[in-house]
């Protein structure tokens, strides 16, 4: 196979597990980074769980000449997968206008490049359930409302989908599928792959595992007097290589020709919602660590609680996460241990 598949943010958290999947499924794919968030030690663990050197290039998409000369330079790209984004909700309130100039400038350039190119095009869009805020019913379905975004971070999530959707509707070429992350966790079973987040972990599980592995004192609970069984917030946590898999399947989808519409939506997680205090447990249980947590006050802007109706995805896509909550928690406590030699 001579077509090749465009994986930007590819060394990244789920890009990384993404192009490993690819790869095992006889994808050729070129994974563009600007290591922003990343490091090019992530292409020797997926060439030691693929046999693959996928093909690399640094390159910030925020810079326009250099993704024009991109797509020049590879007129057999056939697709894109585009995970490159800033995802740090807190930061991105104090500095939205990087925010727009990555998540939405690097959107622009690529959609103009594949417009140019004048071929059919597939695309895949990391989407996320915070587009969603707190919605009004539970499980939530890809039929629910698009609040107002409580996050420059999340706005920049919802004004893609937009974008794409326009374009779908200029350039009937387009082809693309918006996925809608609930929460990632864990990482690939070899341990050669997995989470790397730069200084201190704003999500919960990197939290954990760092705290257990004594990077941290302790770790807090954001509040315990949530109207959930337990007072906690309750999220859907869904393994990362389950995550990488839907992205795969997405995208035979596009290949094949079998899109309801040129704009799809499908939303990823397990469909069981667990909270912070369930996660905490079941970490103690699959680490045999016991975890210095503390309650705190409640952390501003958090939602009570999501998680995802998966059944577009399954009916649709055929698509189901495999991995439960202890999986994913070993594998995420595996990673932090092998990364910190313990
Ligand atoms: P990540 O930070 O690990 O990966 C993103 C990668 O993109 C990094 O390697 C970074 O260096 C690269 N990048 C950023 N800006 C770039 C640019 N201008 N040019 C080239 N490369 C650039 O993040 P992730 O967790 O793997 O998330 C991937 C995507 O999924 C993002 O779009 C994110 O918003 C979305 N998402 C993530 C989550 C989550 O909880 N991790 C949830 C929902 C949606
Ligand atoms: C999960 C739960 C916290 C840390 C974020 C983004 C969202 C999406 C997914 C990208 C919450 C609690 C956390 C800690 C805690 N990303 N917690 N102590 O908030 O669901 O969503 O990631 O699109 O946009 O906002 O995930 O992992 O930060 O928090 O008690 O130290 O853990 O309050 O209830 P969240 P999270």
């Amino acid at each position: 196979m001579h077509s090749k598949i465009l994986v930007t943010g590819g060394l990244g958290y789920i890009g990384s597990h993404t192009s490993v999947e690819l790869i095992q499924q006889g994808f050729e794919i070129i994974i563009v980074d600007d290591l922003s968030n990343s490091s090019t030690e992530v292409l020797e663990g997926i060439k030691k769980i693929t046999g693959v050197s996928p093909e690399f290039i640094k390159l910030d998409l925020k810079n326009k000449n250099e993704v024009n000369q991109l797509f020049d330079n590879h007129p057999d790209l056939i697709g894109i997968i585009h995970f490159a984004a800033y995802k740090a909700v807190g930061e991105s309130v104090n500095q939205p206008l990087e925010y727009y100039e990555n998540n939405i400038g690097s959107l622009v350039y690529l959609l103009q490049a594949i417009e140019k190119k004048g071929q059919r095009f597939s695309f895949i869009f990391s989407s996320s359930c915070t587009v969603y805020g707190q919605a009004d019913q539970l499980p939530i379905t890809e039929e629910a409302p698009i609040k107002k975004a409580e996050s420059p971070y999340g706005n920049t999530k919802q004004i893609g989908e937009d974008i794409l959707y326009d374009v779908t509707r200029s350039n009937t070429l387009l082809k693309v599928i918006s996925l809608r992350y609930f929460n990632p966790i864990g990482g690939h079973s070899s341990i050669e792959i997995g989470e790397l987040p730069k200084g201190k972990p704003q999500n919960l599980v990197p939290f954990i595992t760092q705290t257990a592995a004594g990077i941290h004192q302790k770790l807090n609970v954001f509040g315990d007097d949530y109207p959930t069984a337990d007072g906690t917030c309750v999220r859907d946590y869904i393994h990362v290589v389950d995550l990488a898999k839907a992205h795969v399947v997405g995208f035979k989808r596009m290949l094949a020709d079998e899109q309801s519409e040129n704009f799809e939506v499908f939303n990823l997680g397990t469909g069981k919602g667990n909270s912070v205090l369930e996660v905490i447990k079941t970490f103690e249980k699959v680490s045999g660590v016991s975890l210095n947590y503390e309650i705190v006050d409640r952390r501003q802007g958090d939602i009570v609680a999501a998680y995802a109706d998966t059944s577009k995805a399954n009916k649709v896509l055929g698509w189901h996460a495999k991995n439960d909550l202890e999986v994913s928690l070993k594998t995420a406590w595996e990673w932090e241990k092998k990364i910190r030699n313990i």
